[in-house]
């Protein structure tokens, strides 16, 4: 039989191993700024959550407990402004990177249907399509698309890589072509709480849905909001049909959030205060590392949201993370995310505050 990975694009991090060993060679030790991975700690609240909850020997269920049913729906109507959420609108999911794999599969997506996404964009989107058996097609502008055989459309805003935030106009213009098609419209807003010269809107929002969920589904992250990537929380809200289909696959597939992991995403999402402490920590270091990026040479390009910036030098981004290499600082080549990308790299600011104060410090400035 062939081998499914056979379909899957080649794992590109491994490309990045010589550069991050001479990254390790620097005296002072290496700044690794390629992958965007939270570093602070999980905050207290939610650590005490999960512990008050480790007494849990039964199963969980995929749907969620009432708890995090009601914290979820509450969530969505305070942070996202969506109206008439009820718990149908809403599922937990074992972090959204394996949401977003096994979407188009689980909704019998397959051979014959494409799955669109942005040409740059966080490679999981394609994975999921080829791990379906469907044809990937990447857009630059998605109402542009042809919507023949097009089952799914992917938006994500803010963006990983780019950073860059969709305005209401071009969200709504997706949601209504989106809609005319009859495709289901999935946006990716798991760095929606991380906006810095942009206010990012969901497309749950009733000037972009128009007061329905109809077609959308939104996925959120708490990996990067509460530093929660190592529990696996994270949600989808939207179109209750679509959900209560994926909920019916999921049950007989064994997706459950662990109920500890539950009671910690009910706690993460009651309290809005951790969120602005790590908007302050991250607001800090953006701004350190975008001076001392641009006194370097490079230009940084959208990066208006997201924890990333988005950077050029105006060469092939391999030769910018060779020369970042040689300063004890990695990121990662724009190419890691679509061929549009090859003349930038995304610098992750997810480093300590030491940390990034040595990068700064490298960069000359
Ligand atoms: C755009 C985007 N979507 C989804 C994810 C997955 O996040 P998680 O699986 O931690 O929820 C990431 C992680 O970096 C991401 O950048």
């Amino acid at each position: 039989m062939p081998a499914v990975s056979d379909r899957l694009p080649v794992f590109p991090w491994d490309r990045l191993e010589p550069y991050k060993a001479t990254a390790a060679a620097h005296p002072d030790g290496i700044v690794d700024l390629s992958v965007g991975t939270p570093v602070d700690p999980v905050p207290p609240l939610i650590q005490a959550a999960l512990s008050e909850a480790s007494d849990t020997p039964g199963y969980p269920t995929v749907w969620g407990t009432t708890e995090l049913r009601d914290a979820l729906t509450g969530w969505v109507g305070r942070r996202l402004g969506a109206t008439g959420v009820t718990h149908r609108n809403v599922l937990p999911v074992v972090g959204s990177k394996e949401l977003v794999a096994s979407l188009p599969t689980q909704l019998g997506i397959g051979p014959g249907d494409r799955v669109a996404f942005p040409r740059l964009a966080y490679p999981t989107y394609e994975v999921g399509a080829r791990l379906a058996g469907a044809e990937p097609v990447p857009y630059d502008e998605p109402t542009e698309l042809d919507p023949t055989g097009l089952r799914l459309l992917w938006l994500n805003s803010p963006s990983n890589p780019t950073g860059r935030v969709l305005g209401k106009d071009e969200l709504r213009a997706a949601v209504e072509w989106a809609r005319a098609h009859d495709v289901l419209l999935v946006s990716d807003e798991c760095y929606l709480e991380l906006g810095w010269s942009a206010d990012p809107v969901s497309v749950l929002h009733p000037e972009i849905s128009g007061g329905s969920m109809d077609g959308l589904i939104a996925v959120h992250s708490l990996s990067k909001r509460s530093n929660l990537a190592g529990y696996r929380a994270a949600f989808a809200a939207g179109d209750a049909a679509v959900l209560g289909e994926l909920l019916a696959v999921r049950k007989h597939s064994g997706l459950m959030v662990p109920a500890p992991v539950q009671a910690a995403t009910v706690a993460a999402l009651g309290d809005d205060a951790h969120v602005a402490e790590q908007r302050e920590r991250y607001a800090r270091r953006r701004s350190a590392l975008r001076e001392a990026l641009e006194a370097y040479g490079l230009r940084v390009e959208h990066s208006e949201a997201s924890l990333y910036l988005w950077s050029t030098r105006d060469e092939p981004c391999w030769d910018t993370v060779a020369a970042l290499a040689e300063l004890g600082i990695l990121v990662a080549p724009g190419d890691f995310y679509g061929e549009a990308g090859a003349r930038h790299v995304r610098v992750a600011f997810t480093a300590t505050d030491e940390r990034v104060d040595a990068a700064v410090r490298r960069l000359g400035y």
